[in-house]
């Protein structure tokens, strides 16, 4: 994607700045170093192709050049309030959810932040905090879209099936009659905008819940170090946990952290 038709499509946010890469190790490291130099409030840093892309838990995240999105925002928590950072990764997948509707899609979050399509992973979301003492900076919120098969990583380095807009999209053959990646960056920003003001309330809460994946089947929940639960997922908690019930019945709240959750085949 051409920088300045980049430029062009998201002229109408206010960004806080935006730094564009035809590569780079990765947007979040990029965007850190930026906040760390005192970037502002939604400042936005774009890569055509990240050579060392990170996903959660250490793991790798594949971006070759022109194949998917790549970009990372910096949030400043207006007062630092500390109380909206897990929320942060949730925002991030509604938003890329909702830009994803537009196109006439059905994705769904599967908790706490990874976006499916047709229960295959089209998109993650890796939002890193900075503190400094108690107060919180700013939060990173990266977030990568698998646009092309090219973005997809071959199975046996996958640890949940994963898919690209181009499979999901209904006859929409060949590649150049995608929906253009600006325009798609453009739509996940004014979803993120939109529901940014939104993050501690009822409504999010709600519109999260509503774009939940497996509600109502078994689910296998994994924390390194843990037993795997197991459980019908019902929800979310008023504070974002997830909601399951175990065969025996009783009511689980799993919290937000580095969870495994697929479902119970
Ligand atoms: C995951 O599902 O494990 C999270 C993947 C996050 C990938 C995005 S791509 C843009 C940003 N830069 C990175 O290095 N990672 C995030």
């Amino acid at each position: 994607m051409y920088e300045l038709s980049l430029r062009k499509a998201l002229a109408r946010f206010p960004l806080g700045g935006l730094r564009y890469f035809e590569q780079t190790a990765s947007t979040n490291d990029s965007a850190l170093d930026w906040a760390a130099s005192g970037a502002p409030d939604l400042a936005l840093v774009y890569a055509e192709h990240q050579t060392a892309g990170r996903g959660r838990g250490a793991r790798r995240w594949f971006t070759p050049a022109g194949a998917a999105l790549a970009f990372s925002l910096v949030l400043r928590p207006p007062g630092g309030d500390p109380a909206s950072t897990p929320r942060i990764s949730a925002l991030g997948a509604l938003a890329v959810c909702e830009a994803l509707a537009e196109l006439g899609l059905q994705p769904e979050i599967k908790w706490p932040n990874d976006v499916l399509l047709n229960r295959r992973k089209v998109s993650g979301i890796l939002a890193e905090s900075v503190w400094i003492g108690s107060q919180l900076k700013n939060v990173i919120l990266g977030i990568g879209v698998n646009v092309l098969p090219e973005a997809v990583p071959p199975p046996e380095q996958l640890n949940f099936p994963a898919t690209c807009l181009l499979n999901e999209l209904p006859g929409v053959q060949p590649p150049s009659r995608l929906p253009e990646r600006a325009a798609l960056l453009g739509q996940i920003l004014q979803a993120l905008i939109y529901w940014r003001s939104l993050v501690n309330s009822e409504s999010f809460l709600l519109a999260w819940e509503k774009r939940l994946a497996f509600c109502g089947e078994q689910v296998e929940i994994r924390v390194e170090g843990q037993p795997t639960l197991i459980g019908r997922l019902e929800g979310l908690g008023k504070d974002g946990s997830l909601r399951l019930v175990s065969p025996q019945g009783q009511a689980i709240s799993v919290q937000f952290g580095e969870v495994h959750l697929r479902p119970v085949v």
